[in-house]
């Protein structure tokens, strides 16, 4: 389909433009006024520390979806004034979100549901035979979609990655792919992502980086950190609209199998399908998920329009006050894979002795209102080799850890109730 030809009667304005890259205040989230019951029934305001899993939407968000509902209509079908806004609104989202990641004009955009469903898009599209490297510290989401991989063990410094991945990758023959997270859903820790796409290079890989943990709290340059593809999901970006993206280069995309088959993917059925080429209508047959879209690009505005550096200064402040009041608790361990000085995003992990990751999170939350997650965050292998253990159940409780995760909206009162209830906790 050719979007620019039919839907050039909506008028330029129709669309909203960018805002200008001039800062802003930070954006609030909704919900940040909600009150939660605690034990004995009393309600205290909900700290929600949980970033990490799934971040509060902002407030523009909220505000730019509830904009697009009025001329909510068909995307890509419809001749109708109100399907040609929608349209032209979903096509809107995609050049936010290129530009947002900084992609080359030529790269492709596709929105998904998330980025598992992004990961497992790509896997679907690479040649015949391509083999997969991957480090075993990576969420399943980028651990678990590939036929064929190889699966390094976490690396002991950042140096040492790039050594593994130099050393797998030279012993491969044929098409290959390096898989990392840019920042990891675990310890927070920064990945040496530039690094490894140099050497992925250098052996004629290409390099997928999952960007799900760092694109909500550092910008991210694609064109210029020299990435192939990058995935990531609306709700961990404040925009919890159920979308996702992948984006990156064109042709493994055009030539792979369409990952949904249906209308909208191809340009014609007789007897033979004739599918698209173009990897955004061959790959999201069907109605997309419009306002998703429209959501995902109004967090990527937002935060642009905020600008990286007050962001990322109120975080810095407020982990680094996190981390200090938890290393001020005797029995409280941060998991870490390079130290404690490695630069990181918002998050960390911990245990508490005596006490199963489920008891700590159950009591912050029933006793204190405070969000957290425990388990194994869907990074088993990694966990356990943090934990230092060899196997365990999958959620068993033992071989599990307490996460904390920050970002926008989170307060100093927040932080400080945590480790207060840890204080407590630990001199029960
Ligand atoms: C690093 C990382 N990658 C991928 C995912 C999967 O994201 P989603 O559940 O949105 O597909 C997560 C979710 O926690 C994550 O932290």
């Amino acid at each position: 389909m050719s979007t620019l030809t039919i839907f050039s009667s909506v008028p330029a304005q129709a669309v909203e433009a960018a805002p200008a890259v001039t800062s802003r205040p930070i954006p609030a989230v909704l919900g940040a006024d909600l009150e939660v019951p605690v034990k004995g029934g009393r309600l205290v305001g909900y700290a929600n520390l949980d970033y990490a899993a799934s971040a509060p939407c902002l407030e523009p968000v909220s505000a730019a979806v509830t904009a697009a509902l009025p001329a909510y209509s068909s995307v890509h079908r419809g001749a109708g004034y109100a399907s040609q806004l929608t349209t032209a609104r979903y096509e809107q989202a995609r050049h936010t979100v290129r530009a947002f990641v900084g992609a080359r004009p030529d790269d492709a955009v596709i929105f998904t549901r998330n980025t598992t469903d992004a990961t497992n898009l790509l896997a679907g599209c690479l040649p015949a035979g391509t083999t997969t490297v991957v480090f075993d510290t990576e969420h399943h989401a980028s651990l678990l979609p590939w036929k064929k991989s190889v699966r390094l063990a976490p690396p002991a410094f950042p140096g040492e990655a790039v050594r593994a991945a130099d050393e797998a990758l030279a012993a491969i023959d044929g098409p290959k792919l390096l898989v990392v997270t840019a920042a990891s859903n675990v310890t927070g820790e920064l990945w040496p992502i530039a690094a490894l796409a140099h050497i992925a290079h250098r052996h004629g890989a290409r390099i997928l980086v999952d960007a799900a943990q760092l694109v909500p709290h550092r910008r991210l340059n694609l064109t210029a950190l020299d990435l192939d593809y990058v995935a990531f999901s609306g709700h961990k970006l404040y925009a919890p609209f159920g979308a996702g993206v992948l984006v990156g280069r064109r042709d493994w995309l055009s030539d792979g199998e369409p990952y949904l088959k249906g209308g909208g993917a191809v340009r014609s059925v007789g007897d033979e399908t004739e599918w698209h080429d173009d990897p955004e209508p061959r790959h999201e047959a069907g109605t997309p998920n419009v306002l998703g879209a429209i959501a995902l690009a109004a967090a990527c505005d937002a935060l642009t329009a905020t600008g990286w550096t007050a962001v990322v200064r109120e975080e810095e402040r407020l982990i680094a006050r996190l981390r200090s009041g938890l290393a001020s608790i005797e029995g409280v361990r941060e998991l870490s894979l390079w130290g404690g000085d490695h630069p990181r995003v918002g998050i960390v992990s911990f245990t508490v002795d005596g006490y199963s990751a489920r008891e700590v999170a159950e009591v912050l939350s029933s006793e204190y209102g405070i969000g957290v997650r425990d388990g194994k965050f869907c990074a088993h292998p990694f966990v356990r080799h943090l934990l230092n253990e060899t196997d365990g159940g999958c959620e068993d409780g033992t071989a599990s850890a307490v996460r904390a995760s920050i970002g926008i909206g989170t307060t100093e009162e927040h932080v400080d109730r945590l480790i207060g209830a840890l204080r407590d906790l630990v001199t029960r």
